[in-house]
């Protein structure tokens, strides 16, 4: 299968990473089609740690890497990133930057920061790398992209131009200390230096790999209910998560996509404020966070956890057209006793939906309406045990689509393939 998205199928940090390294050892070139270093994705290679941010995960399997025209660039956090992977023996040589990518710029941090904090208890606890602030330039038509960076005269200007209006935001608005040109300048000129040589015109080489039959991986970061159009709004990230969006982010025809694995984990986490029907009330929410590990790789805070909610995951199943899933995490499960599954909501005026409410007010209220699947004890290996095959199964049918992978550790190597 030439072109696959990897999309996430939750909110976020369902195990992309591990599952896009797996896939990439069959595929040529992978690709980012959105977001920025507000995503981490980590993956454990013989016990070492390796958290990505920005570079698609394919980097270390060695594949070809593309960061497309719809991911938002912090070039210091890019520059940082491809010194840790070369420190660790990890070449970023073929690594490639679309130059209409968009630049997080200093002020989109501080106004990221400032802008969470003047909303207080209405926040929407983003990761403040400024992703907001730069998307909004972006549509806006003010921002500052990858290929301003090939010409320091323009690269100023434009500089210049944004600062002007940003610092009068910066210091009546949010009543902070404004940037000053000059050192914001030096600074983007001497990144400049090194980010140039990775950009190049990535929608052209994906479309000559897929011409040549390569085998394309596009892999999404953060997931379904971020999606700025789709997703749990104003509680989303400011880019398209879905799997369409994959497309339209690195440049090629939606007619070249021809397959959608979704990743979801066997329960749900999100980072970050929102509601969240199954968010799991009483001490199993930290059994749950404990023995996942359930910390945010970009800020290092606490993931709220909850039950498998099948309502949620449907609707990711429909909105990116997922053909086939793979479960990670399955192995976090082995403890319990006893598994509670949401597999309706339970509305305002009483009634009960499969279907995920379309108006904000019926989501925010909604409760889920769970069965209680048995659990099990035994460790995963390469054998499941009967009952989390009846999980699995139970999963499968709720969603009319098929698991075929399945997630049992952290480990490169921990996930058992079904089919
Ligand atoms: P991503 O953002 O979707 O790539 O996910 P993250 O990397 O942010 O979060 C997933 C976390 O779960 C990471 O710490 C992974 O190492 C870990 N992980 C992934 N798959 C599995 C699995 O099947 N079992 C366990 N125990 N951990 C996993
Ligand atoms: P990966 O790719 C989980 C969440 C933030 C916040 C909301 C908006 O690792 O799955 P933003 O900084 O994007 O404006 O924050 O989105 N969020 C994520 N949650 N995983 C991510 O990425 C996320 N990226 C953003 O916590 O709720
Ligand atoms: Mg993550």
């Amino acid at each position: 299968m030439p072109a696959t998205v990897i999309v996430g199928a939750q909110w976020g940090d369902e195990g992309k990473g591990k599952i896009v390294d797996l896939l990439a050892q069959d595929s040529d070139l992978v690709c980012r089609y959105q977001g920025g270093p507000n995503a981490g994705h980590t993956i454990v290679v013989d016990g070492d740690t390796f958290k990505i941010r920005q570079i698609p995960s394919g980097v270390l399997r060695g594949k070809t890497c593309v960061i497309g025209a719809g991911c938002v660039i912090d070039p210091e956090v890019f520059l940082a990133e491809v010194d840790e992977l070369e420190g660790r023996g990890v070449s970023t040589g073929d690594v490639h930057l679309s130059g209409e990518a968009h630049l997080v710029m200093p002020w989109h941090v501080a106004i990221d920061q400032a802008s969470e904090r003047r909303l207080g208890s209405l926040q929407i606890g983003t990761t403040k790398r400024g992703i907001g602030p730069c998307y909004a330039d972006k549509a806006a038509r003010l921002g500052i992209r990858v290929q301003d960076l090939l010409d320091a005269k323009i690269l100023r200007q434009k500089i210049e131009v944004a600062l002007a209006e940003k610092n009068v935001w910066l210091e009546r608005v949010y009543g902070v200390p404004p940037l000053d040109l000059e050192e914001v300048a030096g600074q983007l000129e001497t990144l400049a230096q090194r980010v140039r040589s990775y950009v190049d015109d990535t929608a052209l080489l994906v479309d000559r790999a897929l011409r040549a039959g390569r085998r394309v991986l596009l892999e999404g970061a953060q997931g379904t209910l971020l999606d700025l159009d789709h997703g749990t709004y104003p509680f989303v990230t400011s880019s398209s998560t879905v799997a369409a969006n994959a497309a339209i982010g690195v440049g090629i025809g939606p007619n070249r996509i021809d397959r959608v694995i979704g990743v979801a984990k066997a329960y749900v986490t999100r980072v970050g404020e929102g509601p969240f029907p199954t968010e799991i009330q009483g001490p199993d929410q930290e059994r749950v966070r404990e023995l996942g590990g359930e910390f945010g790789t970009v800020t290092g805070r606490e993931r709220r956890c909850g039950w498998l909610d099948l309502v949620a995951l449907r609707y990711a199943v429909r909105l990116n057209g997922i053909t086939s899933l793979a479960l990670t995490k399955l192995d976090v499960l082995s403890h319990f006793d006893e598994l509670p599954v949401c597999v309706a909501y339970r509305l305002r005026d009483g009634s009960e939906t499969h279907e995920f409410p379309a108006h904000q007010s019926d989501f925010h209220h909604c409760r889920p309406v769970y069965e209680t699947l048995a659990g099990w004890q035994e460790p995963l290996e390469y054998e499941l045990p009967e009952a989390a095959r009846v999980y699995i199964a139970f999963i499968e049918r709720a969603l009319g689509a098929e698991i075929t992978l399945v997630g049992t550790g952290a480990e490169r190597e921990s996930v058992v393939s079904l089919r």
